[in-house]
């Protein structure tokens, strides 16, 4: 992952869908000539992460993680810690997901642990931040995107190991994605709270993802839009040749 500039990233999140034979993505993935100045990276699901690196060891093709927990090591069956991801060689980890803030119940104070646990191991720590469809219609967006960003993202954290991913709720999966003056809002919203908790030079290295339905045939006006670093992309990371289309979209930008 690129420092200092900051770099566009393409970033994919397999959820929980891909088998040992769906490596064969990201081989495809890995073989296309990946855009040097932009970063590309997969986070497939766990059991996928160890093949994954393996398999693309030789290719600009970063690998990354969904979750993982906020100590080190210990008595947590079940659980994988970013000190395990790293150990893999896993560069970055998805944190504070909606899927896991709705489905496990991960409060703020947890996302913002995780996000310290996982840069304290050297990952990259792509922290998610979004509104319901209820909360975007009675006006709360970017009351609720500002609380979300107080408690996830800490001023304790290290801007150069921090990517914020906005992500609206109702548009993961959807097909329905926000207007591009909504996305600007909520970026510009976000550079600033960035800027006010870690100075603007700080803020300006920390890239923002725009995630929800992004798809080949709305990247590029996706990335078009100011304060826009690049997406992280659900059901299109799955297939190489939409993924790829995004990877394209965003090196164009
Ligand atoms: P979709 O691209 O499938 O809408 O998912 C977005 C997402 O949740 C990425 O983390």
């Amino acid at each position: 992952m690129g420092a200092g500039m900051r770099r566009k990233l393409a970033a994919g999140n397999w959820k929980m869908n891909g088998l040992l034979a769906d490596l064969a993505q990201l081989d495809q993935l890995a073989k296309a000539p990946l855009p040097p100045h932009i970063d590309t990276l997969i986070c497939p699901p766990a059991t996928l992460i160890h093949p994954a690196i393996a398999q693309t060891r030789a290719s600009a093709l970063a690998i990354g993680a969904q979750d993982c927990h906020a100590q080190s090591a210990g008595a947590f069956t079940g659980d994988i810690s970013a000190l395990q991801l790293r150990d893999l060689g896993a560069s970055a980890v998805i944190l504070g997901h909606s899927e896991r803030r709705e489905g496990h119940g991960e409060s703020d104070q947890l996302v913002a642990a995780k996000a310290h646990a996982a840069q304290a191991a050297g990952l990259c720590a792509i922290i998610c931040l979004g509104e319901t469809l209820a909360q975007r219609q009675a006006g709360d967006t970017l009351q609720v995107i500002g609380a979300q960003c107080a408690g996830s993202v800490p001023a304790t954290l290290d801007p150069a190991l921090l990517v914020l991913a906005y992500e609206p709720v109702w548009a993961i999966g959807s097909g329905l994605i926000p207007t591009l003056p909504q996305i600007a809002e909520v970026h510009s919203a976000l550079r600033a709270a960035l800027a006010a908790r870690f100075g603007a030079e700080a803020a300006h290295t920390v890239r923002l993802l725009y995630g929800g339905s992004v798809k080949p045939d709305n990247a590029a006006e996706v990335f078009g839009v100011a304060d826009v670093d690049g997406a992280l992309v659900g059901g299109a990371s799955l297939n190489a040749q939409d993924f790829s289309a995004i990877v394209q979209a965003l090196a164009a930008a």
